[in-house]
Order: structure tokens, then sequence, then C-alpha cells
């Protein structure tokens, strides 16, 4: 029918155009869109969604089809000019497109769709192209050489596609070039000189690519330049001297290489700078004086270098500098006093450094600084008093430093202010009640000053506070009741102080509370049992107190208790009770110094994960159990006490009636064994990453585990007995079955496992590579190693792992959702994610970095933050996770090589990875 139709009109055609005239050019020109049509009519065949291009049909001129725009050539030709076809959905390949049928073609944009495989050698057919777009899809293969020969080309992007191989010199050729952006692909090799005769390039950008060798000199022929973004490579050598001919450059970006040698001084030249980023490379030397010639900067980022000396004074004529960070090199000195005529900073980043003498005192004088990062120096003096009216103020960070003065006077009230960490400084006076109206604050941290005076009540106003450390100052008075209304706190440290009175029930009210230290104080009456509502602390420390009464059975039911539980040093009586057995993860238990009377729990056996017992010096007596870690016991844990006996060595054997329990239990020896063996290995672990074990045995085990910590065959699974566990793991996914598998990474597949028991894990099993069917050392150690250095409720928690020549996989908690990015591909899942719960993500995520990145010693650089790395529990919390390629950032090594990460999460100026 259609085909009939089509006949006849073409019939009246014919028949008109004997009498018309003008119908002449309108046939011989859908003869030639015949073709072109028929071109885009067969490309569109190939293409996995054909439907979405309906108005590509043979009924209407190709000039009417979506995205296709004509014009008239010379000849008096209808040619097609213009496909543009971004974000479009469509997916499939390209080489079945007839470029030859396109000469006339200007403009190809095929822009944010998922096309696939190779760029075709022929697109060079379209010899009259100046724009080419092929942004954000799925190309791979390489650059074709060919594409040097598309001699009309001004624009020329490729970003945002996996292409690899070299960028082919014949790219020289495109003399018209101006602008060219290969970012964000996986291309190799070096920067070939010739790119230097594209002397009409305005924009260059190559950034997050794997490009390798030094920065040719030539570039600095290409004059034009606005933007030169070489970042996220790893580009080494010298930054060249040429470079500083480019004086039309605005951008300048050479961050995340392993560039070396000084910043050349001829980039004073460049007087039409913004933006000067280099931070992360190895430059050394000192801050080029020439820099105070560029008036038109707002930001400079020297961060994570090996920079030294001064600051030069003629940084301070750079009145547009908003934003300036010179964190993690080794610059000395005192500030030059014309710091003071920069006062529009907005970011203002020293830490790490050896600055010293006085801050700046017109530090906030434009009223823009919001962050302040100057922890880490030898900074002396006052805080300026300039601070005292900084509204703006967000993030303040003025740690181990030297500052002092009265902490109340120099500080004023900040509605925006969330974060503020004033400790390790000698700061004097008492805290102002009106710091309870920093509504906003989420952490205050000022531990290790003078502070004295009482704790304010209002402080119990900071709703959103989640961390609040007071500790190791002279804090005097009762602990305040209203502290309990801080439901979000999970960190609380008033350690160190000279607080008395009772500890307050309310606390009991803190249902996030996950780090409780109250030790080293002067607190007296017995231990709430409301403590036992906090159902999530996982370290409880009330050690070198007076408190008295018995121990609440209460406490026995913190089963996340992990890393400590110490009371001893206290007047505490009555007997230990048997919910402490319940205290399965707990590692540290130091009951020691107190009254206690009766027996050991016989429940204390099935505690696996403990490192530590202290019941030295109670009124204890009868049997300790008997298990091989307490075979194993320095006997110093159990002394001074009326009458503790058994298998510790240098205690007396008990009577008879014990030696049957022992003999009950003696068939479990094996798996006692292997307990044993698991624990010793995670002992050498945490003892690795500093874990402070006191006790001499444990210390001898830390030069090993340095030199060798993991050794082939062994496993290790925290809180579960490790034959049992493997088993367990292995039968849970049915030895790694398809079925299970949950999430796939760069160098692992994620599985679920639910062990017989009950308990639900993830279990990360490392990818074998593909030519030697081993697996890859390195980010299984990586993350074994940064996982047990860190602990942070935003980051996921490891639980083990096994080391065998069959296997080499991670133990997790298993996080109920799954990643974020696989959240956001389910429209449902991504629908339920209203913009409160993606906020709180993103703020969880800031968490987790800003704790790596400031709270680690060293620092430690995930490099790879991407929405399948974050994983969200039931309740939407955010966890990090995959540290596969982390880095510790040891500011005394100069090892910034080596970069990795998947790509567009490691851009300039990603706040989620920048350090500073
Ligand atoms: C495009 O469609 C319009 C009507 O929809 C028609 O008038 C015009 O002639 C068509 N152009 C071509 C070149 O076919
Ligand atoms: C693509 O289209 C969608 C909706 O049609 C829009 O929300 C999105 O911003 C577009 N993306 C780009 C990169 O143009
Ligand atoms: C491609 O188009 C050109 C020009 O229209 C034509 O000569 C050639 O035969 C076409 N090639 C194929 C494979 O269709
Ligand atoms: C750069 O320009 C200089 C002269 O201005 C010339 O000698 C040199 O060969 C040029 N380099 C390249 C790679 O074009
Ligand atoms: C700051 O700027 C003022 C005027 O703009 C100038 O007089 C003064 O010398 C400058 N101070 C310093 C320390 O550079
Ligand atoms: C703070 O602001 C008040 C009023 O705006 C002003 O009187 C005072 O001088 C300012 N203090 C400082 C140290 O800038
Ligand atoms: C801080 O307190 C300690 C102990 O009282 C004292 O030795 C030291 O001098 C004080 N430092 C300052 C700066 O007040």
């Amino acid at each position: 029918m259609a085909c009939k139709l089509r006949r006849s009109s073409l019939s009246t055609t014919l028949l008109l155009l004997v009498f018309l005239s003008p119908f002449v050019v309108l046939v011989r020109a859908a003869s030639v869109l015949g073709s072109q049509g028929r071109a885009l009519l067969h490309w569109k065949s190939t293409l996995r969604s054909p439907q979405l291009l309906a108005s590509w049909n043979v009924d209407s001129s190709p000039c009417n089809w979506t995205g296709v725009a004509c014009n008239t050539a010379r000849n008096g030709r209808l040619v097609i000019s213009e496909i543009q076809l971004p974000n479009m959905s469509l997916a499939g390949p390209l080489d079945a497109l007839n470029f030859s049928a396109f000469r006339s073609l200007a403009n190809l944009n095929l822009s944010y769709n998922q096309l696939n495989g190779n760029i075709p050698p022929t697109i060079s057919a379209l010899s009259n192209l100046v724009s080419l777009d092929l942004t954000a899809n799925r190309f791979t293969g390489r650059i074709p050489v060919e594409i040097g020969s598309m001699k009309a080309l001004q624009f020329l992007n490729i970003s945002e596609n996996q292409i690899s191989g070299p960028i082919p010199p014949s790219l020289s050729n495109l003399s018209r070039l101006t602008e060219m952006q290969l970012e964000i692909n996986n291309i190799s090799g070096v920067i070939p000189e010739e790119l230097g005769r594209l002397r009409k390039l305005t924009y260059l950008a190559l950034w997050t690519n794997q490009l390798s060798g030094s920065i040719p000199p030539s570039l600095g022929n290409l004059t034009n330049l606005n933007l030169l973004d070489l970042s996220q490579n790893q580009l080494t050598g010298f930054i060249p001297r040429e470079l500083g001919n480019l004086i039309n450059l605005v951008y300048f970006s050479l961050s995340n290489n392993s560039l070396t040698g000084p910043i050349p001084s001829s980039v004073g030249n460049q007087s039409k700078l913004e933006i000067v980023d280099l931070w992360m490379n190895e430059l050394s030397g000192s801050m080029p004086p020439e820099i105070g010639k560029l008036h038109q900067l707002t930001t400079l980022a020297l961060q994570i270098n090996q920079l030294s000396g001064q600051i030069p004074p003629s940084l301070g004529i750079l009145r547009n500098l908003i934003d300036l960070r010179l964190s993690y090199n080794h610059f000395s000195g005192s500030l030059p006093p014309e710091m003071n005529n920069i006062t529009g900073l907005a970011t203002f980043q020293l830490r790490n450094n050896n600055f010293s003498g006085y801050l700046p005192p017109a530090i906030c004088k434009g009223g823009a600084l919001w962050y302040l990062s100057l922890g880490n120096n030898s900074f002396q003096g006052p805080i300026p008093a300039t601070l005292k009216n900084c509204t703006s103020l967000k993030n303040v960070r003025l740690h181990h430093n030297q500052l002092t003065g009265d902490v109340s006077e120099h500080l004023g009230v900040y509605p925006n202010l969330w974060y503020l960490d004033l400790s390790f400084n000698r700061l004097s006076g008492a805290i102002s009640s009106d710091w309870g109206r920093w509504h906003n604050l989420e952490s205050l941290r000022i531990s290790n000053n003078n502070i004295t005076g009482v704790v304010p009540s209002e402080l119990g106003q900071l709703s959103k506070l989640e961390e609040l450390d007071l500790s190791s100052n002279y804090f005097q008075g009762e602990i305040p009741r209203s502290l309990g209304n801080l439901a979000h706190l999970y960190n609380f440290n008033l350690s160190n102080n000279q607080l008395i009175g009772e500890i307050p029930a309310e606390l009991g009210r803190m249902s996030n509370l996950e780090l409780l230290d109250l030790s080293r104080n002067g607190l007296t009456g017995t231990i709430p049992y409301q403590i036992g509502n906090c159902m999530n602390l996982q370290l409880l420390k009330l050690n070198n107190n007076n408190l008295s009464g018995s121990i609440p059975f209460e406490i026995g039911n913190l089963v996340c208790l992990q890393y400590a539980l110490d009371i001893s040093h206290n007047s505490l009586t009555g007997d230990i009770p048997t919910q402490f057995g319940k205290l399965l993860m707990l590692q540290n238990l130091n009951l020691s110094h107190n009254g206690l009377t009766g027996n050991l729990p016989s429940t204390f056996r099935d505690m696996r994960s403990m490192f530590i017992i202290d019941v030295s010096y109670n009124e204890l007596e009868g049997p300790v159990p008997d298990n091989k870690h307490f075979q194993e016991a320095p006997v110093e844990w159990f002394v001074h006490n009326k009458g503790l006996c058994g298998v510790v060595k240098g205690l007396p054997p008990c009577a008879s009636s014990t030696a049957n329990e022992h003999h009950g239990r003696k068939h479990n020896t094996v798996i006692f064994l292997s307990i044993v063996a698991s624990m010793v290995v995670l002992l050498l672990l945490l003892a690795f990453v500093g874990i402070a074990l006191p006790f001499q045995k444990t210390k001898k085990h830390t030069v090993q585990a340095v030199n060798n910590p993991i050794k082939q065959g062994t496993f290790s699974v925290l809180n579960f007995d490790g034959k049992v566990a493997y088993k367990d793991i292995i039968e849970a996914t049915e030895d790694f079955d398809e079925k299970y598998l949950i999430g796939t990474g760069a160098y692992g597949s994620v599985y679920r496992a639910e062990l017989s028991s009950g308990e639900v894990l993830a279990v990360k099993k490392i990818h074998l590579s593909e030519h030697e069917n081993t697996v890859d050392e390195q980010p299984f150690q990586n993350e074994i190693e940064t996982l047990t250095r860190i602990r942070h409720r935003n980051i996921v928690k490891l639980y083990g792992f096994c080391s065998s020549p069959h296997h080499k996989f991670l133990v997790y908690e298993y996080v109920e959702r799954g990643s974020l990015g696989s959240v956001l591909r389910i429209e449902a899942a991504a629908a339920e994610l209203d913009w409160v719960k993606r906020v709180n993500i993103v703020k969880d995520v800031a968490r987790a970095l800003s704790y790596m990145h400031h709270d680690c010693v060293p620092p430690i650089v995930h490099r790879d933050v991407t929405s399948n790395n974050i994983l969200l529990d039931s309740e939407f919390k955010a966890c990090v996770s995959d540290f596969g390629i982390s880095r510790l950032l040891n500011p005394d090594t100069s090892n910034w090589s080596m970069l990795a990460g998947t790509h567009g999460y490691l851009a300039p100026g990603n706040i989620l990875i920048n350090i500073s």
C-alpha cells in the first residue's frame, strides 16, 4: 500500500516536471538526498533501538528527520550539513555509517549516547567537517590516525569514552583546530611534541588519561591557549619553562601527575591566569615571587608537593585570590604581613607545613572565609580577632599548633559552623555558653588544651552534634544532664579532665553513641544501668574514676563493644556479670584494680576476639576458663586476686572439679587451634596498624608483621571461628556461584553469603589475572592494610580475609541496599532516594573522606570514590568501600606515582578527592 502510494506521487511529480522547470532542481536534490538518506537509514538499522529515530523513514525527506539539517550547496543542491543527535539513548556501532556520502557535513554531534566499537577510520571521509563531538559514549580502540586528514576540523571532542592507545601525531595537521578535548579516556603514550603546531588551539584538555613522559616544551608555541589541562595523568619531568609563553592562559592544571623540579618563574608572564592547579605532584623548590604578577589569580592550588621556603611577600598583592591551598608541603617561616591584604579568601589551607609565627590578623576581613585549615604547623599567638565576627565560617581546623589565649574571647557566634578542631594547642579560658548557639555544629574538638571551667549545659542544644571531644583539659564540675539530648552523638570524649559527680543516667538516651570515654576524671557514684541502652557502643572507657557499686549486667548487652571495655581503677564491687560472655567482638577488657568478687564467668571462654583481658587486683577466685588464649595469657592479667587458679602459667592448678570441664572441651582443641591461628594473624595485623597493645609479648610480633603482614594460606575472620567461617562462606556462596553475585568491582566480585548461623556477610573474591592465574596482591593487601587502620561509621567494616593459593577473599559487613550506583540505576529505587536522602549521602561520604584525610596519620586518599563504591544500608546511611587503590599519604615519602582510579572521579578540583 505504502509502496503504491509512493510510486503514484512520484509519477505525479514526473508529470508536473514537464511543465514546471523549478522542480528540476528539487528532483535532483532528492536523488542526492537519496544516497545520504539511504546511508543514514542503513546505519539506523544497525542501532540497538532504531525506534528511537522514528522520524527517519522513507516517507519523508531526510532534511526533515530528527537531528538532521540541510543547506543548499554551491551547485544548488540540498545536502545534509548537520547531524545532531546528542542525548538520544542511541546504542550500537558507528562503522556501518557510510561517511563517504556526507562530504558536505559540517557538524556531527553524537554526544551523550551509548555508541560503542571503534571510531571508524572512514570518518576521515567527512572532509568538510568543522565540528566532531563524540563525547560520553562507549567508544573503544584507538584514535584513528586518519582523523589528521580532516583539514576543516575546528572542534574535536572525543572525551569520556574508553579510547586507548596513543595520540596520533597526525592530529597536528589539523591546522584550523581551536578545541581539542580528549579527556577521560585511557589514552596512553607521550604527548606528541607535534601538537605544538596547532597554533590556533585555545582549549587543550587531556586530563584523566594515562599519558606519560614529559610535557613537550613545544606546547609553549600554543600562544592562543586559554585552557591547558593535563591533570590526572602519569606525566614526569619538569614543567617546561616555555609554558610561560602561554600568555593567554586562564586555566592551567597539571595536578595529579608526577612532575618534579621547580615551578618555573616564567609563570609570571601569564598575566591572565585565574586558576593555577598544580597539586599532587613532586614539585620542589620555593614558590616563585613572580606569582605576585598574576593579578587575576583567584585559585592557587599547590598542595601535596615538596615545595619549601617562605611564602613570597608578593603573594599578598593578589587581591583577587579566593582559594589558596598550600597544605602538605615543607613551607616554613611566618606568613608575610602583606598577606593581610588578601582579605577576600574563602578557602585558606596551609595545614601540614612548618609555618610559624602569628596568623594574619585580617584573615576574614572580606567576610567570605568559610574553610580555614591551618593544622599541623607551629603557629603561635592568639586566634585572630577578625575570626570573632567571621560568621561565614563553616569548617575550621587549627589543631596541632601552639595557639594561646582565651578561647572564648576570640570566638564568636557561628551559625554556619559545622566543624571546629582546636585540639593540641595551648588555648586557655572557659567555653562560653554562647557555643550552644552554633546550631549547625557537627564536630567539636578541643582536646589537649588548657581549657578550664565547666562544660556548659548549653552544649546540649547542639542538636546536630556528632562528635564532642573535650579530653585532656582542665574541665571541672559535673557532666551536664542536657548532653543526653545529643541524639546524633557517636563520639563523646571527656577523658582526662577534673570532672566530678555522677555519670548522668541521661547519657543512656544517646542511642547513636559508638565511642564513650569518661576515663581519668573524679566521677563518683554507680555506673548507670541506662548505659546499656547505648546499643551501638563499640568503646566504653570509665576507668580511673571513683565509681562504686556493682557493674550493671546491662553492660553485657552491648554486643557491639569491640575496641575496649575499660572500667579499671575504680572501686567497683560485686560479681562480674555473666552477660559479659556475650561480648563476642570485644578485643580488650580491663576490669583490673577494683574490688570485684566471685568467679570469672565460664562464658568468658566464648569471647574469641579478646586480645587482652586484665582482671588483676580484684578479689576474684576460682578457675580461669580454659581455652587456648587463656593458656597462653600472661599471668600479670590475673595476679593480685583472692584465688584464681587453672590454665594460666604461673597460677596454681585448680581442684579436680574443673579438670572435668577441661576434659569435656578437649574435642574442640582443633577448633581452638584454628581460632588461635586466626587470632594470631589478626593480632599481627592489628599490631601492625598500630593499635597499641601494652604488652611486650605482642610488641615482638609487630616486627614480624611489618615484614610479612599477610602470609599465604592464612585465614582470619574477626569474631568468627576461622575454619568454620571459611567452610561456611564457601558453602553459603556454593563456591562463589553467580547467583550470589551482588557486584563487581575493579579487582574483585562481591557475593552475598548467608552463613548457617543466619549472619549475612559480603565477600569479595579477588579476580584472577588472565594470563598468570594468580591474583594481583597489591589491591588485596592495600585494602586490608587500609581497612585495618581505620574505623569510621561511614567506612565499610572489614571483618576478615582469606589468603590461600586457591582463594583470596575479603569479608565485610553486609550493607543491605548495595551500591549507590546500582540504586540509581533502578528507577523505583532511585525515586525512593529523595533529595534529603541524597544530601545525607553526600554528607556521609564527605565525613568518611574528611576522616581519612584529616584524622588518619598518615592520611589516606581513596582515589576512586564513585557511586559504585558507596554502599547504602537499610536506613540509607552511606559507607565508602573498595580501598584497593587507596594510598597512604606519608608526607615523608615523595612517591606520588602510580595513579589510578575510575575515570571522571579524580577530576581536577574534585572536592571529594581534593586533599588539603
Ligand atoms: C519538511 O516538511 C514540511 C511539512 O512538514 C514540508 O512543507 C517541507 O517541504 C519538508 N521539507 C522537505 C525538504 O521535504
Ligand atoms: C539528557 O536528556 C535528559 C532528559 O531528556 C536530561 O535530563 C539530561 O540533562 C540530558 N543530558 C545531557 C547531558 O544533555
Ligand atoms: C557510500 O557512499 C558513496 C557516495 O554516495 C557511494 O559511492 C558508495 O557506493 C557508498 N558505499 C557503500 C558501501 O554503500
Ligand atoms: C615553536 O616555535 C619556535 C619558534 O617560535 C620554533 O623554533 C619551534 O620549532 C616551534 N616548535 C614546534 C614544535 O612547533
Ligand atoms: C596593603 O595595601 C595598602 C593599600 O592598598 C598598602 O598601602 C599597604 O602597603 C599594603 N600592605 C602591605 C603589608 O602590603
Ligand atoms: C565585629 O563587628 C562589630 C559590629 O559589626 C564591630 O563593632 C567590631 O569592631 C567587629 N570586631 C572586629 C574584631 O572586627
Ligand atoms: C597549660 O597548663 C599547664 C599545666 O597547668 C601549664 O604547665 C602550662 O604552662 C599551661 N600553658 C599555657 C599556655 O597556659
